[in-house]
């Protein structure tokens, strides 16, 4: 089956137990993901918005487009990349997901990571980093992409800031804007070398999540 039938029977199958999600009562509440089933580099976010709620479509408000526009920037397309959230409702009033809800759609997202086995994956915001990185924090690890061991499959994990957090404040939208260009270098360097090469014993972490995850050698390290 090509990837695009599996992500439509997905989706489909999600829409179909709506009724039994969390803060979702039909198949219209769900904001299904978007963007090219073939796509090297996935974006996860947290949850959808009002106009995401409207439109059906993960990351159309204000964030979304600066997302887009922080994407056209380095020369990729929104159409190019595969675009989705943790939750794929909206929560009322924009509120925090609760561990119950993120749990109730983590089947989902696992399966669109296996479908897509995207090369990249880019958390925006806490929720979806800590999917990948747990006890970190944004402010530490952004910009730094790092190889994550997720269910078997070795994946480059690059944490951002949330465009919505960009958006609330000059200093974190300028790191947000510099993250995009590392961003870009980071993507050449994945298409330049073999991903699957182990990392160099060097780099290896002391945090507990050493274990599953070793920072690139691609880009500098920050100094935090
Ligand atoms: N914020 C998110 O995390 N996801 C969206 O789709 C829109 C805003």
């Amino acid at each position: 089956m090509s990837k695009k039938k599996e992500l439509d029977r997905l989706i489909k199958e999600l829409e179909k137990k709506a009724k039994n999600l969390p803060l979702a009562k039909k198949a219209s509440d769900i904001v299904p993901p978007e963007g090219n089933p073939d796509a090297k580099l996935m974006f996860i976010g947290e949850a959808a918005g009002f106009h995401e709620h409207v439109q059906r479509r993960p990351f159309v408000g204000v964030a979304g487009k600066l997302l887009t526009k922080s994407l056209s920037k380095i020369g990729v397309k929104r159409s190019e990349v595969w675009i989705s959230n943790i939750l794929k409702v909206r929560p009322p009033q924009n509120r925090d997901p609760v561990p119950e809800e993120i749990e109730a759609y983590k089947p989902y997202l696992d399966q669109e990571i296996h479908i897509i086995d995207p090369k990249i994956i880019v958390t925006l915001g806490r929720f979806s980093l800590r999917k990948f990185i747990p006890n970190t924090y944004i402010s530490q690890i952004h910009g730094l992409a790092r190889w994550v061991d997720w269910e078997g499959k070795k994946i480059v994990v690059f944490p951002m800031y949330h465009p919505a957090a960009a958006l609330r404040n000059g200093h974190v939208k300028r790191m947000f804007e510099e993250d995009f260009a590392k961003l870009k270098k980071v993507m050449s360097n994945v298409n330049n070398q073999s991903i699957t090469a182990e990392p160099e014993e060097e780099h290896k972490e002391t945090t507990q999540e050493s274990k599953k995850t070793q920072q690139l050698t691609l880009i500098e390290n920050r100094q935090d």
